[in-house]
């Protein structure tokens, strides 16, 4: 089996990390891998804020476990140093799928150099549906006209999931 195929075969979200920061050069790898997705037209609508604040990760989640009404201790983001937050254009032809297929590149890359990551989504009901997550939005910078797509945390693993069984009868052949 060759290594592309090995490291997506072998990735799992991982909800465990050691606290020490990802080091800068495996941080831009992965955000490089994200910018080699596909995009609709080539579009390239995605918005990517990279967080490595302690602090402001957790400003977010509480912040977003109040608006959204979730119960303490809310910690969406499994105490991962690194928090990619995913906007996608509005007036993009398919930011949802550019942001998306960016994320999941991220994940992969990720991966294959020993980062662990996972996809949170809780930040897309918060930043999109609540008025403290519009505030939010302002405080972090994030530039206007772009929609939440999603999030990745990014971390050194402190878990090894075991492999998650697939489900069957998923693809349908006609040839
Ligand atoms: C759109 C989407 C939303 C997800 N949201 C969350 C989330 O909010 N929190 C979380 O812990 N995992 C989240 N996940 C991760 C899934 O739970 C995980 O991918 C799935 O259980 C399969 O496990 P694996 O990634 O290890 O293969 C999300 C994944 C996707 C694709």
């Amino acid at each position: 089996m060759n290594e592309v195929m090995k490291t997506i075969l072998s990735r799992r979200s991982i909800r465990k990390y050691e606290q020490r920061q990802l080091e800068e050069q495996d941080l831009q790898e992965i955000l490089k891998a994200g910018s080699f997705a596909p995009s609709a037209m080539n579009q390239q609508s995605w918005h990517f804020t990279v967080i490595q604040s302690r602090e402001v990760i957790d400003s977010i989640a509480a912040a977003a476990g109040k608006a959204l009404g979730r119960g303490e201790p809310f910690t969406p983001f499994y105490n991962a140093p690194t928090l990619v937050l995913a906007f996608g254009q509005e007036d993009a032809i398919s930011p949802v799928s550019d942001a998306s297929l960016a994320l999941e590149n991220m994940f992969l890359a990720a991966a294959s150099l020993g980062v662990g990551s996972c996809w949170v989504n809780c930040v897309i009901d918060f930043f999109e549906r609540t008025q403290d997550g519009k505030v939010m939005r302002k405080t972090l910078g994030i530039p206007d006209g772009y929609r939440c797509v999603g999030s990745g945390i990014f971390g050194y693993p402190a878990e090894r999931p075991a492999p998650k069984p697939r489900r069957e009868g998923t693809v349908h052949y006609i040839r």
